[in-house]
């Protein structure tokens, strides 16, 4: 029997996964990021453990364990863990891709619809009862239909975006390392470079994972090369946009506007951000569906099992440790 620690409390199908082998649960007390001090003493207990995205999992976590069976990660995002370090110690990680792709894809396009159509301004006048009643000017928004959508990471989150833009007959542009034929045959969609995607496109929809290559990918020099009429979506990570850069140029009305889940210093937004009303500002909840989250609990405990029990789990991250 084995202990696993949980670094927050999850949908409760994760525990019943690890209780239901037998193994111990350990959910950390509090309802919050967990500080550093108890994340490490936590780990130097645990057999395995399931981390949120907001745990660095980095060498001295991973020294911090003593016989660490794997570190399971309760998202698809694993920017916040060490895969060289782990790798070179020999110790499995696990992401959970697959199960949040439908409900994130759905969240861009939320988003999307929100700061287009002027949603959060409009429900914030209709609440205050200063609507003076029906205007011919009044929230005048970007329109979608037919308009160019561009895919930046054309991996399953983007791609799910994508396929939904049947019904709005949106021409759509893509960048990826490699080509998406399953884009380009169902939508013809054409694979571009980022440069002709900013300039073209009238939605920028960021699906990209955080990484060196991507830290700033838009910044000033991005805004400036889209149209004055384009909107930016971000459901994917925070610091793949420069989020100072981003409010002056929202503000200065470079870009139209922007729908963002994911922030560079989270839970913090840069100064300024939320003063503007050409955002629109959720807080990291793209994930937050029910079958999504509990995929993702159930999944994490399913990677947790086979570490347990020194097989590859399911969406490893380094499945060179098991060669
Ligand atoms: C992820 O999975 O990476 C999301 O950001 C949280 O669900």
């Amino acid at each position: 029997m084995a202990q696993v620690f949980v670094t927050r409390k999850l949908p409760e199908v994760a525990e019943k996964v690890l209780r239901g082998a037998g193994h111990t649960v350990i959910v950390a007390g509090q309802d919050g990021p967990l500080p550093r001090d108890e994340f490490i003493s936590g780990v130097a207990r645990a057999d395995a453990v399931i981390t949120l995205l907001t745990d660095k999992v980095d060498g001295e976590a991973m020294d911090a364990a003593g016989s660490i069976k794997g570190f399971a990660n309760y998202a698809v995002g694993f920017d916040n863990m060490d895969v060289a370090a782990a790798t070179k110690r020999g110790i499995p990680l696990s992401n959970t891709p697959g199960v949040l792709t439908g409900a994130t894809a759905e969240m861009a396009w939320a988003l999307l619809f929100a700061v287009s159509r002027r949603l959060v301004e409009s429900d914030t006048i209709m609440r205050s009862g200063r609507w003076p009643g029906w205007g011919p000017m009044q929230f005048i928004g970007g329109d979608v239909g037919g308009r160019t959508l561009g895919i930046v990471g054309a991996g399953r989150i983007g791609t799910a975006m994508a396929l939904k833009s049947r019904g709005f007959e949106m021409p759509v542009l893509y960048t990826d390392e490699s080509r998406n034929e399953t884009l380009e045959r169902e939508l013809g969609a054409r694979k571009v470079d980022l440069d002709t995607l900013l300039a073209e496109s009238d939605y920028v929809s960021v699906h990209v994972p955080l990484m060196p290559s991507t830290r700033h990918l838009f910044g000033t020099k991005a805004f400036q090369r889209m149209k004055n009429t384009a909107y930016l979506i971000n459901t994917a990570r925070g610091a793949v946009i420069n989020e100072a850069e981003l409010v002056q140029a929202l503000r200065e009305r470079v870009i139209a506007g922007a729908g963002l889940d994911v922030y560079e210093f989270e839970p913090k937004m840069v100064a300024g951000l939320a003063e503007l009303d050409n955002v629109v500002i959720t807080p990291h909840t793209a994930s937050a569906t029910e079958d999504s989250r509990n995929g993702m609990a159930e999944l994490a405990a399913r990677n947790v099992l086979a570490m347990l029990e020194g097989r590859e789990p399911e969406t490893c991250l380094n499945p060179e440790v098991f060669q």
